[in-house]
């Protein structure tokens, strides 16, 4: 597959999905795909990021699927030369990848804390400096895309970890908004509320009635939700909007 193979807004455009294998990352791999974007998607999963490439290309989007665990440098920086070496740039970073370790703070372990902010927070972290780096060479500008969480605004309970994560994800998004718009590299967060994705697949249906009842859309969200105002904000018509949080999230926080 070449770059030229599609036509769209993003026609030209790279783009990194982490975490884009399934969920709202996989979503938003597809509507950047479609839109034209060349697409790199990144997972822990070698196969199932083999299918979503297969899936994605036979679809006419140019793709490459990219094993690589967000939390570790050095899989970071080969994932942003790998998108380099295949499709000679990087314009648009999406860091999707996100974990839950949920629990009462009284009994949350270490690990569980570590491990959340390692792949939400340190993850994009590590990520946008090698892909900002990369873009501010090729001095035409880029975005940034972060996927926050409503936790991040509004806090769950049991969740301390995720909502000091995504809480942490939103003040990167404005301080990187700020350093980064020198460059025109735009950065912005998506903040989704609940959405049907394998993380809330757990969620008891007693629990999940709770929770819509607060919601007044009144239905759970869908990865394409999300992946929608991704998409915006990854192209032209989003060009003077930095440093905001788009919530997603039918009205469950406002
Ligand atoms: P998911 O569990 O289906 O997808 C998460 C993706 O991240 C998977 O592809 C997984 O392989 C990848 N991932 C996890 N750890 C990784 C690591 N260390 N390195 C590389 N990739 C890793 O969940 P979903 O719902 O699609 O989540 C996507 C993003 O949306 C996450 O950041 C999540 O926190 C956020 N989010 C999800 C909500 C929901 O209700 N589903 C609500 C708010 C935010």
């Amino acid at each position: 597959m070449t770059l030229a193979v599609r036509k769209g807004p993003l026609d030209g455009r790279v783009a990194i999905v982490t975490g884009g294998s399934r969920g709202i990352g996989g979503a938003i791999a597809t509507l950047l795909a479609e839109d034209g974007a060349a697409v790199v998607v990144s997972g822990r999963d070698a196969d199932r990021l083999q299918r979503t490439a297969k899936e994605l290309e036979a679809q006419g989007g140019a793709v490459l699927g990219v094993v690589a665990d967000v939390a570790i440098r050095e899989d970071a920086e080969r994932l942003v030369d790998a998108a380099k070496q295949r499709f000679g740039r990087v314009d648009i970073l999406v860091n999707n990848a996100g974990v839950i370790r949920d629990g009462l703070l009284v009994r949350m372990k270490d690990e569980d804390w570590d491990h959340v902010m390692n792949v939400n927070l340190r993850g994009a972290f590590l990520l946008t400096r090698a892909a900002t780096k990369l873009m501010i060479r090729q001095k035409s500008g880029g975005r940034v895309i972060n996927i926050a969480s409503t936790a991040g605004a509004m806090g769950n309970a049991g969740q301390a970890n995720y909502s000091a994560a995504k809480a942490g994800l939103i003040g990167f998004t404005k301080a990187t908004a700020r350093e980064l718009a020198h460059w025109s590299i735009l950065v912005n967060a998506v903040a989704p509320g609940l959405i049907e994705t394998d993380m809330t697949a757990g969620i008891s249906p007693e629990a999940r009635a709770e929770l819509l009842a607060e919601v007044p859309l009144k239905r759970i969200g869908t990865p394409r939700d999300v992946a929608e105002v991704v998409r915006f904000l990854a192209g032209d018509g989003a060009a003077y909007i930095t440093g905001q949080v788009v919530h997603v999230n039918g009205g469950l926080y406002m």
